[in-house]
């Protein structure tokens, strides 16, 4: 008897791995070019154990993901979630914004059944194209009742991250996403796939609330020399929340903490993260976060600081001492 194959829903956003080059060998190209059922079509020849069900939510480079896109994606996973005909999920996205992506959701939805990320570095018909063996790779892990109980996970070149760790670490290179505090939970081909550990979340309900609309945080980058006019730029278009993207440990010159600390004052979180790709960023190091009233991003990078932030104060979450248990929860 042969085994059933899982049905798999695919919510399709975009991104390169739905992108179009005039030629195989020209380097530019445009995201997000190709319709979903169009790119499914492609595999058809992957002789692909599962079936898939297409569901188009956009058509974009991951450049402009944002709170529509994030809403509709939300509505159709819990939808997926409860329905017992669907074994996993899988989202087509832009690698550009995918752990922002994959972060929100791991922050909002229950560890339920498997939610995969998948992209890809080079478009649809380029030589050396790597999106049909990503995605090829994600249906595999999705398939797979093992992947439950793990948050989102975004499955790129073979190597399978969770939300919490991932980050794009490189342009261009096929192997751009790097995992930290952890490296990858998994290696992938589409023939084979192992765990490195056991799924940690099983059961896990969502962490917090899905808001009705997500609050203005801004990232300020700290560079030499600069003064404390970006921040007050910032509070006068209405930031709710700062995440500086500091220098080392998160730290900027002393007119900026001044100013952020002014910031604080006026009821504006500001976490402190840092501009450098790898590293934990700790309470009271170089900066006086106790002083100043800062949280500290620990291994969250800018980028990933702002969406906690911004479902931290979405959630009615703006005390200090209950944001940074939050970042050192991860
Ligand atoms: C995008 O993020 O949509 C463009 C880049 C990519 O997918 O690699």
């Amino acid at each position: 008897m042969t085994a059933k194959r899982p049905r798999l829903l695919v919510l399709g956003t975009g991104g390169t791995i739905a992108g179009s080059a005039s030629s195989a060998t020209d380097g530019s190209y445009a995201a997000g070019e190709l319709a979903l059922e169009d790119m499914l079509k492609g595999l058809a020849g992957l002789g692909l154990e599962a079936e898939l069900i297409a569901k188009p939510i956009a058509q974009i480079g991951s450049q402009d993901m944002g709170w529509p896109v994030w809403d509709a994606l939300h509505r159709e996973i819990v939808a997926a979630q409860n329905d017992a005909t669907i074994e996993g999920i899988l989202i087509t996205h832009g690698t550009d914004t995918a752990e922002e992506t994959a972060y929100l959701f791991d922050l909002t939805l229950a560890a339920g059944k498997p939610l995969v990320l998948v992209g890809a570095m080079r478009p649809a018909g380029a030589v050396g194209a790597d999106g049909m063996r990503n995605f090829a790779n994600a249906v595999r892990v999705a398939s797979d009742t093992d992947a439950s109980g793990r948050g989102p996970l975004l499955v790129m070149g073979d190597t399978v991250f969770a939300a919490k760790d991932v980050r794009k670490a490189a342009t261009s290179n096929i192997d751009a996403f790097k995992g930290y505090p952890r490296g990858p939970i998994a290696r992938v081909t589409p023939s084979s796939l192992d765990w490195f550990g056991g799924a940690t979340r099983v059961g896990e309900p969502a962490r917090y609330a899905w808001p009705k609309a997500l609050p203005r945080v801004a990232i300020l980058t700290a560079g030499a020399g600069m003064d404390a006019k970006p921040v007050e730029a910032l509070l006068g278009i209405g930031c709710s929340g700062i995440v500086l993207a500091g220098m080392g440990q998160g730290n900027a010159p002393g007119c900026v903490l001044d100013a952020l600390g002014a910031a604080v004052k006026d009821g504006a979180p500001v976490v402190r993260s840092s501009r450098v790709d790898e590293g934990l960023v700790d309470r009271n190091v170089e900066v006086d976060d106790d002083a100043y009233g800062f949280i500290a991003a620990r291994a969250q990078g800018p980028a990933k600081a702002r969406i906690l932030l911004m479902v931290l104060i979405a959630n009615g979450i703006t005390d200090a001492a209950s944001i940074q248990a939050a970042f050192d929860r991860g």
